[in-house]
C-alpha cells in the first residue's frame, strides 16, 4: 500500500498540477537516486497515490501500444484494473485490434500520461493473459450495463450504425435480465505486461528532465539514468 501523504506535499503538487496547465516548467520536484524506492512497483503506486491526490481525472489510465506482426504499432487508452510486482493488468476484448495483436505479438509498451505533474512512466514488456478465474471475477464485478455492452460489442469490427449495438444491448438485456448473472464470454478477458523496463519521467526546467529507469537483467533489477 502506498504511504500516506503530507498536505503539505499534497499542496505543493497541487500547485505543479496548475503551473504545469499553464505549461510553465517547474524544478521544485525532481527525481533524484536518492529519493527513488527500492523497487519500480513502490516508486509507481507512490507517484500513482501523488497523482490521484492532485486530482487526476483518470488516475488509472494508460495508453497501450501494441503491434501486429508485420510490425504496423497501434495505440489506445485502458484502464489499470490492477498492478503487483508480476505487472500492469488491463482487460479487454480478445477479438478486438490489440487482442488480436497480442496473440500475434505478445509484447506491448504502456504510457501513464501525467502530464498535470510533469511526469510520464513506461513499461516495456512481454504480455500474459490472465488467467480464467482472474477474468471471470474480474468480469462478475462489472455493473450490469457494461457486462452487456461487453457482450453487445464486436470490439474494433466495422459496423452500420448505432442502431446495431441498440439492438444487440435490446435483444441480449431480454436474454440475460437485471439481476441474473451474466457469464464471461470468452472473448473477453485481461492481459499483464511483464515489465522488463519501468522508466520513470520528471520534467525538469530548461529541458533538463529527470529520467530514472528500473531494468530487469536476469533475475535484478538494475536502475539507470537516462539522458532526457
Ligand atoms: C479513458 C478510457 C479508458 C478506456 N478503457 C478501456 C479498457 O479498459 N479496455 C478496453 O478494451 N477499452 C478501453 N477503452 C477504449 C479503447 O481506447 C479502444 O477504443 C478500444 O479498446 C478498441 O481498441 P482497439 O480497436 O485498438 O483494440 C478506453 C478508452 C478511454 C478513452
Amino acid at each position: 500500500m502506498p504511504s500516506p501523504l503530507e498536505p503539505a506535499r499534497h499542496a505543493g503538487l497541487a500547485r505543479v498540477a496548475q503551473k504545469a496547465a499553464r505549461m510553465e516548467p517547474d524544478d521544485a520536484h525532481g527525481l533524484d537516486e536518492r529519493d527513488l524506492a527500492a523497487s519500480w512497483l513502490e516508486q509507481f503506486e507512490r507517484w500513482q497515490a501523488e497523482f490521484t491526490a492532485a486530482g487526476a481525472h483518470e488516475p488509472t489510465a494508460m495508453v497501450l501500444a501494441t503491434a501486429a506482426s508485420d510490425g504496423q504499432p497501434s495505440a489506445r487508452t485502458v484502464l489499470l484494473k490492477g498492478v503487483d510486482d508480476r505487472g500492469f493488468e488491463f482487460f479487454t476484448n480478445l477479438d478486438s485490434r490489440k487482442g488480436r495483436e497480442l496473440e500475434e505479438n505478445p509484447r506491448a509498451s504502456l504510457v501513464f500520461p501525467w502530464y498535470e505533474l510533469q511526469r510520464q512512466v513506461v513499461v516495456v514488456g512481454a504480455v500474459e493473459a490472465v488467467d480464467a478465474a482472474r477474468a471471470d471475477a474480474y468480469f462478475a464485478s462489472r455493473p450490469y450495463g457494461s457486462r452487456i455492452g461487453a457482450l453487445a460489442s464486436r470490439q474494433s469490427s466495422v459496423i452500420a450504425d448505432r442502431g446495431v449495438l441498440e439492438r444487440a444491448r435490446a435483444e441480449l438485456e431480454a436474454v440475460h435480465p437485471p439481476g441474473r448473472a451474466v457469464a464471461r464470454p470468452e472473448h473477453w478477458s485481461g492481459f499483464r505486461v511483464l515489465p522488463a523496463s519501468v522508466e520513470f519521467w520528471q520534467g525538469r526546467a530548461n529541458r533538463l528532465h529527470d529520467r530514472l529507469r528500473f531494468r530487469r537483467e536476469a533475475d535484478r533489477w538494475l536502475v539507470e539514468r537516462l539522458s532526457p
